[in-house]
């Protein structure tokens, strides 16, 4: 197969004045989209495409969603510009709604504009209601593009611009894979979990406002932690009045088989991010969700967060109807049932002898390959993929599988051959 068609006037003309993100020019990869229907989407010459990658793990939906570009169009008839502090219907039911989705007794948001922007306000408002200034964040993780999520972030995209915020203290992650300890499952006590404690006592647990975890793993790895990891956190922010926030920004809307990710474990946090999945990617919005007793401090205290955009009507408007549509279609049931079969197959490919691990979590499916894969496998992995139409994320040895959540059992196999295929030629 040859490499994807792109409307080559339209990239040159696209090139000449906007940027490409989180690469040199010079070495982008545009992607060729032109529309799309469920897990697919078509390129500019009508090839279809899986999208392993559902855009950027934010399209939980699947493309083309009548039901949500509806409600856009009537929401821009309607009202389509609106004071951060206008009554609407949109953005009450949204706040219905998500009261509904999220864990236990969570109850107000925050809204904003992405994941980036809930990241940032979830830790303001953690160092206004605590008034302790150092938090907690992972080594593996990604929190975010601007200066305070960056500065939670663990992954590689902090270091060109530390020193970031002060008073960010870093925990190990549970990548059981490779333990940072060297430990086994079997005999490790959870000491990704445990070894925290350590950190509180040694800087001060009076001073720690909150504790960031990503529900799981995303960009990073796809970590799946063992059974008892999240309650451990919770036990350890409540002996010492920290606020656990889960990142579900990747994690949420379905994405592992239930709504939110610490759903998998029944912990409900203090706050919680999530952006991406709450509008599938067709308008803009991220929010930061909290539990009453994180609500009721901004009774009397200022909350010193907020932007012109706040609960834009378009993007409300578009999370109501997501959030109505994943329920109507029963699309975290498809990706629990889907995510199973995908879980089956990527533990069998354990038994070839360049793949490390097979995991999965709902219809997040990580593929980590041996050390051992020859030099440049990676770049010829990228390649292949692209050659065979499948959009997905390869990093650090790892392949995502992250279809979106309206994927077919066929869809699933087609794509799944089609990588394997990639990943034996690249070999
Ligand atoms: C866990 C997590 N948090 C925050 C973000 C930042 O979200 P955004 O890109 O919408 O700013 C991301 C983005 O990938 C993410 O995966």
């Amino acid at each position: 197969m040859s490499q994807p068609p792109l409307n080559p006037e339209l990239a040159r003309r696209q090139a000449q004045h906007i940027l490409y993100t989180w690469t040199a020019q010079a070495s982008a990869s545009p992607l060729p989209i032109a529309g799309g229907e469920g897990a697919c989407f078509t390129d500019h010459a009508g090839e279809r495409w899986f999208d392993f990658e559902s855009q950027v793990f934010n399209c939980n939906l699947g493309h083309g969603d009548q039901r949500v570009i509806a409600a856009i169009k009537r929401q821009a008839d309607e009202l389509a510009c609106a004071h951060p502090a206008a009554v609407f219907e949109a953005k009450a039911r949204l706040g219905e709604l998500l009261a509904e989705v999220t864990p236990g007794d969570m109850s107000h948001a925050f809204l904003c504009l992405s994941g980036s922007e809930a990241v940032e306000n979830a830790y303001k408002i953690a160092r206004m209601v605590t008034g302790r200034k150092k938090v907690i964040a992972r080594r593996r993780s990604y929190h975010g593009a601007s200066m305070g999520a960056l500065s939670l972030t663990g992954d590689e995209r902090r270091l060109p611009f530390e020193p970031g915020l002060w008073g960010v203290l870093r925990a190990e992650d549970p990548y059981c894979h490779r333990c940072p300890f060297q430990l086994e499952r079997a005999t490790c006590k959870m000491q990704c979990a445990t070894h925290i404690e350590h950190i509180i006592k040694m800087e001060g647990p009076d001073q720690i406002a909150a504790l960031f975890a990503e529900g799981l793993t995303g960009s990073n790895g796809g970590f799946v932690p063992p059974d008892g990891y999240w309650q451990t956190l919770r036990a350890l922010c409540d002996r010492y009045g920290i606020l656990l926030v889960a990142d579900e920004v990747f994690s949420g809307f379905g994405r592992t088989g239930e709504w939110f990710a610490v759903d998998h474990w029944g912990v409900v946090p203090d706050l919680m991010t999530m952006a991406k999945g709450i509008t599938s990617g067709y308008a803009p919005l991220g929010a930061v969700m909290m539990r009453p007793h994180i609500a009721e401090h901004f009774q009397k205290n200022t909350l010193w967060c907020g932007l012109t955009s706040y609960a834009h009507p378009i993007s409300c408007a578009a999370a109501v109807a997501t959030i109505e549509a994943y329920r109507e279609s029963d699309l975290i049931g498809n990706a629990a049932r889907q995510g199973a079969h995908l879980a089956a197959r990527l533990r069998a490919l354990e038994a070839e002898p360049w793949c490390g691990e097979g995991r999965c979590l709902g219809l997040f499916g990580t593929l980590e390959f041996a050390d051992d894969v020859p030099p440049g496998f990676g770049d010829r992995l990228k390649a292949g993929l692209r050659a065979r139409r499948v959009h997905a994320l390869y990093k650090e040895l790892k392949l995502f599988i992250t279809p979106p959540l309206c994927v077919t059992r066929e869809q699933l196999d087609e794509g799944l051959a089609r990588c394997l295929d990639a990943i034996r030629e690249a070999l």
